[in-house]
């Protein structure tokens, strides 16, 4: 029997799969579906501020490969995004990672105070968006200055656990990574999605997003998304969640030897459904049997050796 269960943090994971924040994450009663479906995690969509309506559709366009997605960051209010996240962490036995956002750093700071009432296992600092615009007109995660103050803010204000979740939309990821952890981060969650990039309808030579704009997920992005774990691996002593682009348990092999210690999985979930958690870890079990490992956690940067 091969072990598949980790640890982030002395947290207990019965297996390396997180729902990634945005799919089935806006209730807890769809959260706890996913749980009972077999992740060994579950992220909450993002939490702001305010509630936001985000784009009108359409948000979503399959291209090859991968989807793109403009969603703009839509969240209930943050009473309503509260009661959601109490329950879930109440009656969802796999730990609940709380996603949030500001528009500003003291917003941030605002944010992940008031989610951490709910005590989540962690917070999930999401800077990374594509379509979402920020105090510094650019996203916050592409600057390590902004990462850092964002990172600090946050760690003043609460004990939760916290993870910065990173854009791949920059020249150097790995000076991101460090940024944050200097600042105190506790885990990096890397990637968000890519781009944006851009599909046109051209019988009607129109964009097809509302946005015209949006973020690519999905298979297109993996090979983008493991070569910034393994660069943010080199950077960094604290762990990583390596998400982008997994579809099956050879996926998150991969991700994993990149030097990723969890994986999240968000497209796959539209693509496969729920039975994908499952699939992933039966997968993920095949593999260790087939080449002798017997911890999950001897995969972990395995390609650095
Ligand atoms: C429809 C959709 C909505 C998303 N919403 C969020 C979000 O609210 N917060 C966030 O941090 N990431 C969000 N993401 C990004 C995913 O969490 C993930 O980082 C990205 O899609 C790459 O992983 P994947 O290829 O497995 O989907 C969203 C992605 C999609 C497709």
């Amino acid at each position: 029997m091969v072990d598949i269960s980790t640890s982030l943090l002395g947290v207990r994971l019965r297996n390396p799969t997180v729902l990634a924040s945005g799919i089935l994450g806006v209730t807890a009663s769809s959260l706890k579906r996913v749980a009972e479906a077999g992740a060994g995690a579950v992220t909450m969509k993002s939490i702001g501020p305010e509630r936001r309506e985000g784009h009108p559709t359409p948000v979503v366009v399959e291209v090859t490969s991968g989807l793109l997605n403009a969603v703009g960051l839509s969240c209930p209010s943050p009473d309503e995004s509260l009661e959601e996240l109490r329950k879930a962490v109440k009656e969802i036995k796999a730990p609940v990672i709380a996603s949030f956002y500001g528009r500003t750093v003291k917003e941030f700071g605002e944010v992940a105070e008031r989610i951490s009432e709910a005590k989540p296992a962690f917070i999930e600092a999401n800077i990374s968006c594509p379509n979402m615009e920020s105090e510094y007109g650019k996203p916050f995660g592409t600057d390590p200055e902004v990462t850092g103050k964002i990172t600090e803010k946050v760690k003043n204000k609460t004990r939760i656990p916290l993870i910065v979740k990173l854009t791949p939309n920059v020249l150097d990821i790995a000076s991101i990574a460090k940024a944050a952890e200097s600042a105190g981060a506790d885990i990096i969650s890397a990637i968000n999605s890519y781009g944006p990039g851009m599909a046109i309808n051209i019988e009607t030579a129109k964009p097809i997003l509302s946005n015209k704009f949006g973020g690519m997920s999905g298979s297109a992005i993996k090979p983008l998304a493991v070569r910034c774990v393994y660069e943010i691996y080199e950077a960094v002593n604290i762990p990583i969640i390596g998400v982008g682009g997994i579809q099956t348990g050879r996926d998150a092999v991969e991700m994993m030897m990149a030097g990723a210690t969890a994986v999240g999985v968000g497209t796959a979930v539209m693509n496969r459904d729920l039975k994908v958690f499952s699939e992933i870890c039966g997968e993920l079990e095949g593999f260790m049997e087939e080449w002798g490992y017997s911890k999950i956690d001897e995969l972990r940067g395995k390609a650095h050796d």
